[in-house]
């Protein structure tokens, strides 16, 4: 039987549409399993997405559908971005799947019959209106409630713990003595953080809201979701369900996750196995934050990359190549629409793409497309032989130890290698006279082995246009195996090839760089743009009023913007998925005046940023003196519907 083994994504929250960050630890999930499976493991790669919680459970209410519907939607669209992406997951868990509620509410029995769940009381700061508990860090820069803004109380409810402070010797000991987190300084970073300062026990239960795992021995209870979200890795195994039986594939090789949520993944999660007597994960792989152009991706800064666009342009393994690329081990990595398109210029169709074209097209060239058998060897030919042997070992050892970018550093430095064999082997010269035919059969023959050595290696990280790389060098089925990898030499001395497309299309910078920039909103400079004098505007025509596409909206839900006193977020029903608009208006409206109510807005306005916050448009209103007064429909109007 082979070996098995067991790799894991974050369960997402399906609270907005994935973007390029859920992308790249999804896919750096995906090469590594790939990758094993191509050694001969017995891979379990699990995905998934996270349903319960407040949070969503809010999203669900402002949007007007229940949890079920709203979650059903979202999880729709990861589902379908990691298909068109190539995520070839082997499950899909949900923590709304029957059989996880279950098991989750005997993990709460099993730490309360094993005495890590006891009662107490919760003391933290309570919205009333929202009906939310919130940490001291959560509030928002005044103090208030994060959500709405208004003031919080201190409050006491009755609650469920889980004994943490009882595990902080052997956590200690598991960050400390052990590589169970990567890179180790994210270790130290926990151990000076969290374990130094003391370890608290940590709040289980909730009971201000109702969308979640009913503690069964205590049902007015909710179980906390970080519990709930963490027992995924072991409930879609099968533990205490019988939905599955692969227990055997626990303790897991790898979780992969973002900083964001290392200490739930290195504090609570071992300390929950350790209570419940089971195997330690191996590996807790943390990676950073793709940043775009050195700020946060947010949804509402409106700089969130769209995965599904990049693919469409470039193609999806490109993205996947560059993403992957990018991210060095551990740390943040930037992405900037630049860094992208040079990076698929001069890595995938300059030295990759160039190099497999260059070299089926002499072989067509110079041999009809078929090498003859005759081999002649001669300078160079040991460096890159050398170098493309040792490669395997080198990439096995980055992807076990999850450097997915060094992996990709080794590959194409050998790709590099190879096109400066050409440029002082010369075919081109060699090809001149028939005397040569032996020793630039043996050049080619070199070129092509190094290309499929590259492409089976690098087949994990782009799934789609390695076997096509494959194709054109003339590699069948048998010379594509890891066992294949082990012998430089593999493919048949009288090779065939077949050439094909482009792999990797050079991009037009500019052109590019332009394209990218329209769709994906740079940061515009933070002003309110204010209305022009009617004198100064002069007489328009009806066509340029036709210009200016105003819409119906409903106001779903209203924030003030942090940095200013003068600005309203609304989040808008327009009736085609939803837009941000900012107003400047909150010196006359408080959120809770707007939402729920119906207003008019210009749908075709460029995106602007203000103070930070991405705006999509301008709700109409009315100068009154030194007020001003939003527009509002009356009666029941279609959202989306067009004012002329
Ligand atoms: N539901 C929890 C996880 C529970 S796991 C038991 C959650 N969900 S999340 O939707 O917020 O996803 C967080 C994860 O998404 C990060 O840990 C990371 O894997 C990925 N990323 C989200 N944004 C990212 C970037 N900007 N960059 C890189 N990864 C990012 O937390």
């Amino acid at each position: 039987m082979n070996k098995k083994f067991y790799i894991t994504t974050p369960i997402y929250y399906p609270s907005a549409a994935p973007h390029i960050g859920h992308l790249y630890t999804t896919v750096a999930c995906d090469t590594i399993a790939r990758f094993k499976r191509l050694q001969g493991y017995d891979v379990m790669f699990l995905t998934g997405t996270d349903e319960h919680g407040q949070k969503i459970e809010q999203k669900a209410k402002e949007a007007g559908v229940t949890p079920k519907a709203y979650v059903d939607e979202i999880a729709a669209k990861f589902r379908k971005l990691w298909k068109y992406v190539n995520v070839d997951y082997d499950r899909f868990i949900r923590t709304t799947d029957d059989y996880h509620e279950s098991a989750v509410q005997r993990i709460y029995e099993k730490l309360l019959e094993k005495g890590y769940l006891y009662k107490s009381e919760y003391t933290g700061k309570y919205c009333t209106p929202c009906e939310s508990f919130w940490t001291e860090s959560q509030l928002d820069d005044n103090g208030n409630c994060p959500e709405c803004h208004r003031e919080v109380r201190e409050a006491t409810e009755e609650a469920y713990f889980f004994k943490l402070s009882a595990f902080s010797e052997q956590l200690e000991k598991l960050l400390t003595e052990t590589d169970f987190v990567q890179p180790e300084w994210r270790a130290k970073e926990l151990v000076n953080n969290f374990i130094k300062p003391g370890l608290e026990d940590v709040c289980v239960s909730r009971t201000s809201f109702t969308w979640g795992v009913k503690l069964p021995f205590d049902e007015k209870h909710i179980a906390y979701v970080w519990i709930d979200a963490l027992s995924n890795y072991i409930t879609a195994l099968g533990y205490e369900n019988d939905r599955y039986d692969d227990m055997d594939y626990w303790a897991a090789d790898i979780h992969m996750v973002a900083k964001d949520i290392m200490r739930f993944h290195a504090l609570i999660w071992p300390a929950m196995l350790m209570a419940l007597d089971l195997p330690l994960p191996k590996m807790l792989s943390v990676h950073g934050y793709i940043n775009f152009n050195g700020t946060k991706m947010s949804k509402s800064i409106g700089n969130v990359v769209d995965p599904f666009v990049l693919g469409e342009r470039y193609g999806v393994d490109t993205i996947r190549y560059h993403i992957l690329r990018e991210m060095p081990f551990g740390s943040d990595s930037d992405y900037s629409n630049e860094i992208m398109i040079n990076r698929i210029n001069y890595d995938l169709a300059n030295d990759l793409g160039n190099l497999v074209s260059r070299t089926v097209a002499m072989v067509d060239k110079y041999f009809g497309g078929t090498l003859p058998a005759d081999r002649q060897e001669g300078d160079f030919d040991r460096e890159l032989i050398a170098q493309a042997e040792a490669l395997t070992a080198a990439v096995a050892k980055n992807i076990d130890e999850t450097k997915l970018s060094a992996a990709l550093t080794e590959i194409m430095s050998v790709v590099s290698r190879a096109n400066k064999y050409i440029d002082e082997t010369t075919p081109w010269i060699l090809a001149k006279d028939e005397a040569n035919r032996a020793r630039l059969a043996t050049v080619l023959y070199n070129l092509l082995e190094t290309v499929r050595i590259c492409a089976v290696l690098l087949t994990p990280f782009m799934p789609t246009a390695m076997p096509k790389a494959l194709e054109q060098v003339g590699a069948g089925a048998d010379v594509t195996t890891y066992a294949s990898l082990e012998k430089f030499g593999a493919l048949p001395a009288d090779v065939t090839v077949h050439k094909g497309e482009v792999l990797f299309p050079r991009l037009d910078v500019d052109t590019e760089i332009e394209y990218l920039n329209s769709i994906i909103a740079p940061a515009k400079e933070d002003k309110i743009v204010e209305d022009e004098d009617l004198d100064k505007a002069g007489i328009i025509t009806i066509d340029d009023f036709a210009k200016v596409k105003l819409r119906t909206a409903e106001v779903t839900a209203c924030e003030k913007v942090k940095k200013s006193n003068k600005l309203l977020k609304l989040q808008l029903d327009d009736g085609r998925g939803g837009r941000q608009v900012v107003s400047g208006i909150a010196k006359w409206y408080k959120p809770e005046d707007l939402v729920g109510k119906k207003i008019i807005f210009v749908a075709n306005l460029a995106p602007a940023k203000l103070c930070g916050e991405e705006s999509q448009g301008m709700i109409l209103a009315c100068d009154c003196g030194e007020e001003v007064r939003v527009v509002f429909m009356d009666g029941d109007v279609p959202n989306g519907s067009v004012v002329r």
